[in-house]
């Protein structure tokens, strides 16, 4: 695991772009295609615009990137809580239509996640090894839409869980994630994770003695993949990083 932390929220978003593009000229070098899950939330939507900006958007090749999601809410696309419209609005890159793997919220939590699940065992066939996945840090601990004590922190067979959403974070909505087999599975995950409301809940996940239900982002260990927490200096505010070597 490696804490990269920067001053602030631009320098955050700077940071995250260069690890993407860098990732995907890697990932196209190497295996003619570059496989990441984006995040939802509020965080990554500067990253996004900013990979759109012509001077960055210029040194990825779009035509081989496939975009999918850690996790998106049972709503439509053009929905105001939709991770979906949340990137298209914002990373406005010239991707093929194809390789755009929606999670269609539109549909029944179960009906969407096995749409999903579909979709994933087309793309990979055997293990579902995304190149990046970026995820966050909610309040209280979840990432993705594995929230603390959730039944679904428990599956370890399908790549995609359904799962009711009725208490705060809101919105308050069924969700459809990724299962921690694949957040696990990824050659790199980035954790984005910006400002000082965020501080507390990070130390108790990056202190965590032990991996813990109640803590899901603390269950975020690749098998065989790096793992880079860029964290702003507001929300690291707690963290001893002498502990991590
Ligand atoms: C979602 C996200 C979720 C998010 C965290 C942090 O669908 O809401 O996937 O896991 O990453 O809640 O959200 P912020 O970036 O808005 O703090």
């Amino acid at each position: 695991m490696k804490i990269a932390i920067v001053t602030d929220m631009d320098a955050l978003t700077d940071a995250a772009a260069d690890f993407f593009i860098a990732r995907s000229q890697a990932s196209i070098r190497e295996n003619g295609r570059f496989s990441v899950a984006l995040s939802g939330g509020s965080t990554p939507r500067q990253l996004y615009a900013r990979l759109a900006q012509p001077a960055l958007a210029s040194r990825v090749n779009w035509e081989a990137v496939h975009l999918f999601w850690g996790d998106e809410r049972c709503v439509p696309p053009n929905h105001a809580d939709s991770n979906y419209r949340m990137a298209m609005e914002s990373l406005r890159v010239p991707i093929p239509e194809q390789n755009i793997h929606r999670i269609q919220g539109e549909l029944s939590p179960e009906e969407a996640a096995a749409q999903y699940e579909k979709e994933l065992r087309d793309f990979f066939e055997e293990t579902p090894r995304f190149d990046l996945i970026l995820l966050g840090l909610g309040d209280d601990g979840h990432t993705a839409s594995l929230f603390p004590d959730s039944p679904a922190l428990r599956e370890r067979t399908r790549w995609v869980a359904a799962v009711p959403h009725e208490t705060p974070p809101p919105p308050l909505v069924p969700r459809v994630t990724l299962t921690l087999p694949v957040l696990n599975a990824a050659r790199q995950v980035i954790f984005l994770v910006s400002g000082a409301g965020k501080a507390e809940r990070l130390a108790e996940v990056l202190h965590a003695p032990t991996v813990s239900p109640s803590l899901p982002a603390s269950m975020i260990q690749p098998d065989d993949g790096e793992l880079l927490w860029l964290i702003d200096k507001p929300a690291a505010a707690h963290i001893t990083t002498d502990r991590f070597g």
